[in-house]
């Protein structure tokens, strides 16, 4: 295992958190009096960004249903809580760290490197995703259309380590081509506070090329590190 270079101690005031973006993956750094600890920032109930979140002593508490972690362990301390009841949820991700001066580093697994994206299969999925992600750039697609399979490969490089690329299965849910306004197999949206502001449509019988990818990619301008 080893171990990147992910902060700057005094970027971490004790009791303070802070977001950052290690090869596409959001983490979140927290500070426990002079202890420093990471997680995923991403919550295991819904993928809400608990850079957000309130942190009391070491319990991180998610700012949409309230789901609570210990930021030492990752554990889940509480449920998430909806308008339907309690709902469990899965304990978030913890990274070990190791403190070299005043660098903060924490253990990467070349695993993360090569995680594949997310697939959607029902509609009620895609509607969490659009509601939950501030950013999101989904690549509609089938299992059988051959253009759709040439392309996702591409689409794979391009997503590995990145927490808000989708692809979305159109297989079983050909009423999302009409909601979406997908008519071309593959196509790329890309979403912003849920409102679709970019379209990359495949050709017809020629489908979509890796450059034409970078290039929708680009003028996403994707966030990167934040506070
Ligand atoms: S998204 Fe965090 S508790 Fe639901």
């Amino acid at each position: 295992m080893k171990y990147l270079k992910v902060a700057e101690l005094s970027e971490i005031p004790a009791g303070h958190k802070k977001k950052v973006t290690v090869r596409g993956k959001d983490i979140l750094l927290v500070n426990v009096d002079g202890n420093y600890y990471a997680l995923n920032n991403s919550c295991p109930h819904r993928g809400k960004s608990l850079a957000a979140g309130r942190l009391a002593n070491q319990v991180l508490t998610c700012p949409r249903h309230g789901a609570a972690f210990d930021v030492k362990t990752g554990h889940a301390l509480s449920d998430a809580r909806s308008l339907f009841g309690r709902i469990k949820v899965k304990d978030c991700h913890s990274y070990p760290v190791q403190v070299h001066g005043n660098d903060l580093l924490i253990a990467w697994d070349p695993a993360y490197d090569e995680a594949e994206c997310p697939i959607i299969e029902k509609g009620d999925q895609l509607e969490h995703v659009l509601k939950d992600y501030h950013q999101a750039i989904l690549l509609f697609y089938t299992s059988w259309c051959p253009y759709s399979q040439r392309f996702l490969p591409i689409f794979e490089k391009y997503s590995s380590g990145q927490l808000n690329f989708f692809r979305v299965l159109l297989d079983k849910q050909e009423e999302l081509t009409d909601q979406y306004g997908i008519s071309v197999y593959p196509t790329v949206l890309f979403y912003e506070n849920g409102v679709c502001l970019k379209r990359l449509a495949g050709v017809a019988r020629e489908g979509l090329q890796e450059g034409e990818l970078i290039g929708f990619i680009a003028a996403c301008n994707l966030e990167g590190t934040d506070t």
